[in-house]
């Protein structure tokens, strides 16, 4: 027989020409009898389990003390071998202990848990999730009655040395910090591009000529005291690169907007400009000619070419530096000048 109580109710609510279904708060199942566990009947299993809970226990300081062991005995140089793979022996082995002898201990500790510990199922009703007003004042109460009797605000020595004491806390992380390596300090106003300095394609190294470059073309350049730098001293060579690279573009000379004080800045429609983003410094060169706009793909700040490398989108705060070109002697482009202003991100305009 079915038990027609816990069935929705459904009435007539003479508005929507049917019936509307109300439901019943549901019947509180209340819980489940209670099976008593085998370690619970039977003291022998119960016995047992602890017997396999001190050995998971007992196997795991044997491991433990295993890890210490390795570390002195086992050569720090001794590899072990597995097949196509392997390994530091030393590390190996006091990982595999000190692994292990984890797993045995939390293994242990919910065998324990499960079969030996109280199993008494208890439920407890909701309450209000807020505090009522008499908990509140209660509490406020016991506050202040802690801090008047720990005397925080009467022993101000105590109070002062535990607020300095803490506020020092924090020094060692701004400390670390160093460890990100020196501050740039003015690195970025000066790169290897002086007067003369003939611009070289970045691939090949061979220096650049107006002919070489059609109108809507756009080459990734170097200056060309920069390869030598590579044999002499690469950690120089690769600091001198991230600052020096450039980019060189072709536009139509009527389609240029050129900003007062750089109308000789260009032979013919071509353009130098820094490649380092100037957002965070990201090598931009996705260019499109149509546009004559560049973009960084970091965070897609993008540049107007045409018109002094302004920003036109983007994070970026200012436009790409600018790196005056002329003509050498043999009809190479050369720097008129190192860029006049810093390269790479803007941090030090916000100081
Ligand atoms: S680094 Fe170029 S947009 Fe962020």
């Amino acid at each position: 027989m079915s038990d027609d109580k816990n069935l929705p109710v459904v009435k007539d609510d003479g508005e929507h020409h049917g019936a509307v279904e109300v439901a019943e708060p549901i019947p509180d199942p209340g819980l489940e009898p209670h099976e008593p566990r085998i370690t619970d009947i039977d003291p022998k299993a119960a016995d047992r389990v602890e017997r396999q809970v001190s050995a998971m226990f007992g196997l795991a300081t044997l491991l433990v003390l295993g890890a210490c062991v390795a570390y002195f005995a086992i050569g720090r140089d001794s590899i072990l071998q597995f097949g196509p793979l392997s390994g530091n022996a030393n590390n190996m082995v006091m990982g595999l202990c000190i692994g292990l002898a984890l797993f045995l201990i939390g293994a242990g500790a919910i065998q324990w848990a499960k079969k030996l510990m109280v199993d008494e199922e208890i439920s407890e009703d909701r309450h209000a999730a807020h505090s009522s007003p008499e908990q509140i004042a209660e509490i406020t109460e016991a506050f202040k009655q802690g801090t008047a009797e720990s005397g925080f605000g009467r022993r101000k020595m105590i109070r002062n040395s535990l607020i300095g004491a803490l506020g020092v806390l924090g020094l060692p992380a701004i400390i670390f910090l160093r460890d990100l390596g020196p501050l740039p300090g003015r690195s970025l106003y000066n790169t290897i591009w002086a007067k003369g300095i003939r611009v070289v394609n970045d691939v090949t190294d061979r220096p650049i000529k107006p002919s070489d470059l059609i109108v809507g073309q756009l080459v990734n350049a170097a200056p060309a005291n920069l390869a030598p730098l590579q044999e002499e001293n690469p950690t120089e060579y690769q600091n001198a690169k991230a600052k020096a690279a450039v980019i060189v573009v072709r536009i139509k000379p009527s389609e240029i907007r050129t900003k007062p004080g750089r109308e000789n800045w260009g032979i013919d429609g071509i353009l130098c400009y820094s490649k380092i983003c100037t957002h965070v410094g990201c090598p931009i060169s996705l260019y499109e000619q149509t546009t004559h706009h560049v973009l960084c793909p970091c965070h897609q700040s993008t540049f107007d070419l045409s018109d002094s490398a302004k920003v036109v989108f983007g994070p970026a705060a200012r436009p790409l530096p600018q790196l005056p070109l002329a003509l050498d002697s043999e009809g190479y482009l050369v720097a008129q000048s190192g860029f006049t202003e810093p390269v790479g991100p803007s941090f030090w305009e916000r100081g």
